[in-house]
């Protein structure tokens, strides 16, 4: 998953400022933006402003430590899925998000950032990862509307990164994207067998929509307006689509799947604008969203504690597989001597 803190900067450390490029980078600086403006990529061993390559590093982590924190929500629930279809196809998603966290971070590396270091700041809190995972899961019907609401919203956010200029960054975003697909179906297919049960499923469902809804149109992010990196970001052939407008795409998507779901979307002011050809919708608390973003979420220190516990609880396994890479080194110069 997943998108909208790529226009929120981190706490300390890296930043992107776009910089003038000295004298000698000129004509290096005139082969790149050539090359992104013909659409061509960027791979790793190209020269690059460095204003461009600290904002892929912060965006392409932050990616990374979303995925990873976006497993727990769900995780938490494989062990109270209703049905063994259910929790072998959750089993498989959890997993699937764990595998988009790992091409990430070797995108990220290709960059010269170390995985170490990303850790480091995901653990220390310096570093952000989406915030809609700050948001507890409260019952099954929640697993359904993360998958059709959250990683619907992933998609919208992720296609346009396919076509990202950085190479290694639109190649994972490729498979990932594939896989977020089969993400949203079984989250959409999951409610519609509830909203043909019990009265109390139907409330299940609509109860979590309620919830979910207005966090993930801020996925997106902030408005156009108060983005300041999104113009740099377009002109670099990183960002293609703008949050406003691939929020209005979403909308636009999602009213139709909730008319055949049969729920309700929690907002009165949604509604068709045959001027505009598009849904008009309701105001977004960003006030709420900034006090989650910066910590005050329901679950932020919670994901915290449980993603450093997981990685200290893991040591032993990291220091099993280098004791036997060192051992098998050791063989291979024995045999060679
Ligand atoms: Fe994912
Ligand atoms: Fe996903």
């Amino acid at each position: 998953m997943y998108t909208q803190s790529f226009n929120v900067p981190d706490s300390a450390g890296l930043k992107s400022v776009p910089q003038a490029p000295s004298t000698e980078n000129l004509e290096f600086q005139a082969r790149f933006d050539s090359k992104v403006d013909a659409d061509g990529k960027i791979e790793p061993q190209d020269w690059m402003p460095d204003a461009y390559r600290k904002t892929l590093v912060r965006q392409i982590s932050q990616h990374a430590h979303s995925e990873i924190v976006g497993m727990l929500p769900e995780g938490n629930w494989i062990s109270r899925a209703p049905s063994l279809k259910r929790k072998a196809i959750l089993i498989a998603k959890v997993q699937d998000e764990g595998g988009h966290g790992l091409y990430l971070y070797s995108a990220a590396e290709t960059l010269g950032t170390s995985r170490d270091q990303m850790l480091e700041g995901l653990h220390s809190g310096k570093a952000k990862y989406s915030s809609i995972f700050n948001y507890p899961t409260l019952n099954w019907a929640d697993v359904g509307v993360v998958g059709w609401l959250v990683d619907g919203a992933a998609i919208m956010n992720q296609i346009p990164l396919c076509r990202c200029s950085y190479g290694p960054y639109a190649r994972a975003m490729i498979r990932v994207c594939k896989e977020e697909s089969f993400h949203q179906r079984q989250g959409y297919e999951a409610l519609l067998v509830m909203m043909q049960g019990t009265a109390e499923q139907k409330a299940m469902v609509q109860d979590a929509v309620n919830r979910w809804w207005w966090k993930c149109l801020a996925m997106f992010g902030p408005p156009d307006a108060d983005s300041p990196h999104s113009a740099q970001a377009m002109r670099w052939g990183i960002k293609r689509i703008s949050n406003d407008d691939l929020r209005q795409k979403f909308v636009d998507a999602t009213v139709p799947q909730a008319k055949v779901l049969g729920v309700t979307l929690p907002d009165p002011d949604l509604k068709w604008n045959e001027e505009r050809q598009h849904h008009d919708y309701g105001q977004i608390d960003w006030d709420e969203f900034w006090a989650t973003v910066n910590g005050s979420g329901p679950c932020n220190k919670e994901r915290l504690a449980t993603r450093v516990k997981a990685h200290n609880d893991g040591q032993w396994v990291r220091d099993a597989a280098l004791a036997y890479s060192r051992k098998q080194q050791t063989h291979a110069t024995k045999e060679a001597a």
